[in-house]
């Protein structure tokens, strides 16, 4: 009989830029499933790429002076060398920029094409003809064009349209019924509520206004929207549509695509709709994780934090890197990154617990048998305890596992390791070393805790690809007491051949001097790290990078001291005697406050009543024309333009919430 499958993908990136550590985080996660899957004997295809065409990148490669494919090329090779670093166990890396993708890209588009299912129509829009962009009407900013805040005109491009709408009863009915479609739940109930059941409306699937993706065949002026072509990457790598399906027969459906929350959308409405008109098995699940985020804000290398996993691993060791991705966080909500945090999960958990823990069960058969014991010994009191905690771990590690609860799964090996070193407090080895008609007692204790740290360390291998194998080799494990399997076992342990002391599998380090050196060293020193080779000037660009250029750097400490405040604008009047102030009246929570702001020459009274701005709450009072101005609302300005714009806040929220 042939073996049980596991298909599981990560997102194809966009190599717009370097990736940094919560890029990471689905891969590592992916990762780690792949890992536990084949140990478990699944014969497994584990999925990763890059998504190569669009705007997007075609503007990037030119700011660079390069073609798209000179761009991605650079970059892809260094994505590809930080997941090499991070030992990401890939079966395929599927580019959308590979032929054999674009063919089958096409093949999906014509038969979509052919049954109806995708039409030619006219998208209606807004065009920015500077920037070259169709905008819709909610996209715009005050009527402007969003990005450079210039007119814009309306528009019509020809397009082809995918009837998304003819599938949005079944979609809501596959949802429903499969409660292991979209995890975890919360994500489900989002995409019900406030996508599905709103009504779907067709989607845009071809542009005409650049020419950087995989053109249309039977219509060349224009090309596939990135979404459909990523997409489809899930299939393509599977060589769907070509003479070679037999990946394809073999792996589909995927049991698992992991992707961030921001495109779990994509993948529950766009991705099923079009498999569904493709006659297609819909995936077994999507699993929309959480962010990594820094304290106060996204990930960006201007708060002191280093984010570059090169860096990271370079300095702390890729096993505790990928430890931390996967404890730190319940995967599926969001999480902070922080250095410090890092360094305190190394510290306890890492060195003390299980790095402790193996240094003196080494150091103890060591000192007492000369490296190697003479057999199993006695058994004794606590014994039966131990031996049980360890030996329900597998399937409880098993359980979480399978529903992609690392941090959980890590949990409970955590407890087990706890439970070894109280083990050792219980039976106080040293005392029992001082007694000659001990020994076999000794033995015993020393038999078990090697016993339960060959358990602990099977199991950690899904996570850690280095740190079991350091084990086995101070502890002269043998490959055949290491099959997963044996981790249920008890007394599989042989002890042939002497334990020999390694160096500290997780050295401790100086929190405090570490954190110094940390928020001294400026990270991404120039240094070029996968992702990106010397590549400054789009550094500086990338929105989900640092936004803050040359500026002088701020601790969050120094960011903290503001206390920002949404205001809501009760009413303004001009200042007698001058044409740039203005008065405002604020509602800020419970409170009032009068902000003298000179703005006039931008807006007037009038439109300003009914606004919701950001105050600097706590800025000094200070007289304005003998006014008094109880602090200061934020604005946008651009000075070469002569521009000045009011900084609001996106969507419904009280007056007096903080901004941080
Ligand atoms: O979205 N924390 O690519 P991408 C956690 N090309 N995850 C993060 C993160 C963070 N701080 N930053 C990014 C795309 N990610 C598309 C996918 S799939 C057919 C097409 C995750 O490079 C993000 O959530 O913007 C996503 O899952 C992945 O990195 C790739 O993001
Ligand atoms: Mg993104």
């Amino acid at each position: 009989m042939s073996r049980k499958t596991y298909y599981i993908t990560t997102p194809i990136y966009y190599p717009s830029g370097k990736l940094h550590i919560g890029h990471s985080y689905t891969t590592v996660a992916a990762d780690a499933m792949a890992r536990y899957k084949r140990l478990q004997g699944y014969d497994v295809m584990f999925l990763t790429g890059t998504d190569e065409h669009g705007q997007k990148i075609q503007r990037v490669a030119a700011e660079n002076g390069m073609t798209p494919k000179q761009y991605v090329d650079r970059i892809v090779s260094g994505i590809k060398d930080l997941w090499q670093m991070m030992k990401i166990s890939y079966d395929k890396f599927i580019r959308t920029t590979d032929e054999e993708h674009a063919a089958c890209v096409q093949k999906v588009f014509k038969a979509l094409y052919d049954k109806g299912d995708i039409y030619i129509s006219e998208y209606e829009g807004w065009y920015c003809t500077p920037c070259e962009s169709f905008w819709t009407e909610t996209q715009l900013v005050d009527g402007m064009c969003p990005d450079c805040g210039r007119g814009v005109e309306k528009t019509r491009e020809e397009s082809y349209f995918f009837r998304l709408s003819k599938y949005q009863d079944r979609l809501i009915k596959h949802i429903e019924e499969n409660p292991d479609f979209i995890q975890p739940v919360s994500r489900r109930n989002e995409m019900l509520n406030n996508f599905l059941r709103p009504g779907l409306e067709d989607l845009c699937v071809s542009r005409t206004s650049f020419d950087w993706g995989i053109p249309v065949s039977f219509d060349e002026k224009h090309v596939v929207y990135v979404w459909i072509d990523a997409l489809s990457n899930y299939i393509s790598a599977l060589g769907y549509l070509t003479g070679n399906d037999e990946a394809f027969r073999r792996y589909w459906p995927a049991d698992v695509h992991l992707v961030g929350k921001e495109i779990i959308r994509f993948h529950t409405i766009i991705w099923p709709a079009m498999l569904m008109a493709l006659d297609l098995p819909l995936p077994r699940q999507v699993f929309g994780h959480g962010w990594l985020v820094l304290e106060g804000g996204k990930m960006s290398k201007s708060k002191g934090n280093v984010v570059d996993p090169v860096i990271l691993i370079e300095k702390y060791g890729l096993d505790a890197i990928r430890y931390f991705l996967l404890r730190e966080v319940p995967f599926g909500a969001d999480g902070v990154f922080s250095n410090e945090a890092l360094i305190s999960r190394i510290n306890s958990d890492l060195a003390n617990d299980l790095g402790n823990l193996v240094s003196r069960t080494v150091a103890m058969i060591r000192k007492y048998f000369d490296g190697l014991l003479p057999g199993q010994g006695e058994e004794g009191e606590f014994d039966a305890e131990l031996k049980k905690e360890l030996l329900g771990l597998k399937h409880r590690t098993e359980e979480l596992l399978d529903n992609l609860q690392f941090s959980l799964a890590l949990t409970e090996i955590w407890k087990a390791i706890s439970r070894t070193n109280k083990y050792i407090d219980e039976t106080v080895p040293w005392i029992l070393a001082k007694d000659e008609s001990k020994k076999g007692r000794l033995a015993r204790v020393l038999y078990n805790l090697a016993e339960s740290i060959r358990i602990v360390s099977i199991l950690l291998q899904p996570f850690m690809p280095e740190t079991p194998a350091k084990i086995w080799d101070q502890l002269s494990i043998d490959s055949d007491e290491t099959g997963w399997e044996t981790a249920g076992v008890w007394g599989v342990y042989k002890p042939t051949r002497p334990v020999r002391q390694g160096e500290i599998i997780f050295p401790r380090i100086d929190i405090e001097k570490e954190l110094e050196k940390l928020s001294s060293a400026v990270p991404d020193t120039g240094k070029d790290g996968p992702g990106e080779k010397g590549d400054k000037k789009h550094r500086s660009r990338d929105a989900e990078g640092s936004a803050s250029g040359d500026m002088t750097q701020i601790s969050i400490e120094d960011f903290a001291k503001l206390d920002l405040r949404v205001a809501k604008v009760l009413s303004a009047e001009k200042v007698e005697k001058s044409d740039k102030l203005l008065k405002l009246r604020l509602q800020v929570g419970a409170e009032e406050k009068q902000v003298v702001s000179g703005i006039a020459q931008y807006y007037s009274a009038e439109e300003l009543a009914g606004k919701t701005l950001i105050l600097v709450a706590n800025l000094k009072p200070a007289k304005i024309r003998g006014i008094e101005s109880q602090g200061m609302i934020l604005a946008a300005t651009d000075e070469s333009e002569g521009k000045l714009t009011l900084v609001t806040v996106d969507g419904d929220i009280s007056p007096g919430a903080k901004v941080s």
